[in-house]
C-alpha cells in the first residue's frame, strides 16, 4: 500500500540537492537572529543554517523560524551544534561571541573571542571551503583580521561589518535632527567600529545638498548647531551595545 505522499507526488525529474545560495549564521543570539529574520524576509537564501553551542536555545529559535515558513520563500531552515549543517554555504555570518565576565579586562575578552574563533573557523572552512565570511562579533575589526589569518581564505572573502552600523546610526540621527527620512540623509563613518570611529562631515549630504556648503564649520567645536554631538551619540550607542553584549557594564559606565 503506497503512502499518501507517494500517491500525491510523483518525481518526474531528479531533485537538485545542492543549494545555490545557502547562508549559515554562527551564534543565534540577538544579532544572529536579527540577521536570520532579515535574510528570510529579503529572500536572500534558498537554505538557512544556524549553528550555536547553546542547543536548547538553538532548537527553539529554529522552530520559531521553521513555523514561520508560510511567510518566507526559503525552503529549508536547519540547525545544529555540528558544523556539518553549514556544509556548502555561500556565506557564513559569524555573530558568536563571549561576554566579559566580572574581573576580566577588555583584552581578556579579545583573547576569549579569539579562542572562540580558533574553535569555530576551521570547521566552517572545512565544510564550506568556497564560502565568504561576514564577521560581526566584537571587537569586530580585530576579530575579522584574526579570522582571515585562521581561515587561510583570501582577504577578499573575509569581510567585517566594520562601521556599517555606525553609518546607519549616523544617518538615522542626522535624519532625526532634520526631520528627514534617513534614506535621504547620506554620510559615512570610517575607521574602527566604536570609540575611535571618524565621521566624514565633508561627505554628509541630504538629497545631494552637502551640509558643509550650508555651514563650513559643520562638525567642528565652533559649529553652533553642535553636529559633532551626533557622532558622540553614535559612539555612545556602540558603547551601550558593547557594554550590554560584551562587558556586562551598565549604560554610562566608563570603559577603560
Ligand atoms: N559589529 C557590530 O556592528 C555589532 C553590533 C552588535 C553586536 N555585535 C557583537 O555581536 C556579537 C553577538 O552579539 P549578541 O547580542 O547576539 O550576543 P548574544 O550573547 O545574544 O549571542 C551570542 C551567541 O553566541 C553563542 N556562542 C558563544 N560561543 C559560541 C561558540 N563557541 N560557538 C557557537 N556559538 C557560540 C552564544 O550561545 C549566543 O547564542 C557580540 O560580540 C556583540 O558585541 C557587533
Amino acid at each position: 500500500m503506497s503512502t499518501v505522499k507517494e500517491q500525491l507526488i510523483e518525481n518526474l525529474i531528479e531533485e537538485d540537492k545542492v543549494s545555490q545560495s545557502k547562508i549559515t549564521i554562527v551564534g543565534t543570539g540577538a544579532v544572529g537572529m536579527a540577521c536570520a529574520i532579515c535574510i528570510l524576509l529579503k529572500d536572500l537564501a534558498d537554505e538557512l543554517a544556524l549553528v550555536d553551542v547553546a542547543v536548547d536555545k538553538l532548537k527553539g529559535e529554529t522552530m520559531d523560524l521553521q513555523h514561520g515558513s508560510l511567510f518566507f520563500n526559503t525552503s529549508k531552515i536547519i540547525s545544529g551544534k555540528d558544523y556539518s549543517v553549514s556544509a556548502n554555504s555561500k556565506l557564513v555570518i559569524v555573530t558568536a561571541g563571549a561576554r566579559q565576565q566580572e574581573g576580566e579586562s577588555r583584552l581578556d575578552l579579545v583573547q576569549r573571542n579569539v579562542n572562540i574563533m580558533k574553535s569555530i573557523i576551521p570547521a566552517i572552512v572545512q565544510n564550506s571551503p568556497d564560502c565568504k565570511m561576514l564577521i560581526v562579533s566584537n571587537p569586530v575589526d580585530i576579530l575579522t583580521y584574526v579570522v582571515w589569518k585562521i581561515s587561510g581564505l583570501p582577504a577578499t572573502r573575509v569581510i567585517g561589518s566594520g562601521c556599517n552600523l555606525d553609518s546607519a546610526r549616523f544617518r538615522y540621527l542626522i535624519g532625526e535632527k532634520l526631520g528627514v527620512h534617513p534614506t535621504s540623509c547620506h554620510g559615512w563613518i570610517i575607521g574602527e567600529h566604536g570609540d575611535s570611529s571618524v565621521p566624514l562631515w565633508s561627505g554628509v549630504n541630504v538629497a545631494g545638498v552637502a551640509l558643509k556648503t550650508l555651514d563650513p564649520k559643520l562638525g567642528t567645536d565652533s559649529d553652533k548647531d553642535q553636529w559633532k554631538n551626533i557622532h558622540k551619540q553614535v559612539v555612545g550607542s556602540s558603547c551601550v551595545e558593547w557594554n550590554e553584549h560584551c562587558c556586562g557594564l551598565s549604560e554610562g559606565s566608563e570603559l577603560r
